[in-house]
């Protein structure tokens, strides 16, 4: 499978969203990692539907949007009105996780759900069906710039036989703390979709900070 590279815009310059977003995208970015933040699931707020309206008219990198809030049902159909391409909610947050993942699905939208540190893998061990991507969080969700968990290497590599076991083409995504001194272990432990946000827009040199990233990963 294609290892992907997905900036989070939650460490860019809002005062210059869409020039960092083209900056990523002729960077070699893969996808766009718009983080979804209501001040309820995480102690923060970021912003909701007119972010994705707004990167969605100066890129076509598909746009990956994680969404750290309660009731994410209520909130999907605005963000796939949006321009979503692809939506994660939390298992955490859904009290019916495949009647979410099947309302994304039917919107035309590729579906991931999102586990946090302290969340095993049992939780979506039924939901793998529904599922295109699961994002593993190796931070508590919240605020960019934490450093990676390191017990999420052994996550990753559980969830990676749990797919493999079954057949599936489902993609495993890392998000929080992924930068070039820890993208090389999450990979060989069996990720292809890597989400970072202060590593590569804390550095000037994005073009750089990417290809770099997608070496160590292999
Ligand atoms: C954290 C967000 C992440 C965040 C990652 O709750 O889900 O996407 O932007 O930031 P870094 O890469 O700086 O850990
Ligand atoms: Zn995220």
């Amino acid at each position: 499978m294609k290892k992907l590279i997905a900036p989070s815009i939650l460490s860019a310059d809002f005062t210059r969203l869409g020039d960092d977003i083209k900056a990523v995208d002729n960077a070699g970015a893969d996808w766009i990692h718009i983080d979804v933040m209501d001040g309820q699931f995480v102690p923060n707020i970021s912003y909701g539907p007119i972010i994705v309206e707004a990167a969605k008219k100066v890129t076509n990198l598909p746009l990956d949007v994680h969404l750290m809030i309660v009731k994410p049902d209520l909130r999907i159909p605005d963000f796939v009105s949006a321009g979503a391409d692809l939506i994660s909610v939390h298992a955490e947050a859904c009290i019916h996780l495949n009647r979410t993942l099947q309302l994304i699905k039917e919107s035309g939208v590729k579906a991931g759900v999102a586990l946090n540190p302290a969340t095993s893998l049992s939780t979506i061990e039924w939901s793998l069906d529904y599922l295109d991507f699961v994002l593993i969080m190796s931070v508590n969700p919240g605020f960019g710039g934490q450093k990676f968990i390191k017990s999420s290497i052994e996550k990753i590599s559980a969830l990676k036989k749990m797919i493999d076991d079954r057949g599936l083409d489902i993609r495993i995504q890392v998000d929080g703390g992924v930068n070039n001194s820890t993208i090389k272990e999450i990979s060989s432990a069996g990720a292809d979709v890597f989400v970072a946000g202060s590593a590569i827009f804390g550095t000037s040199n994005y073009t750089q900070t990417i290809s770099e990233m997608r070496k160590n990963a292999g």
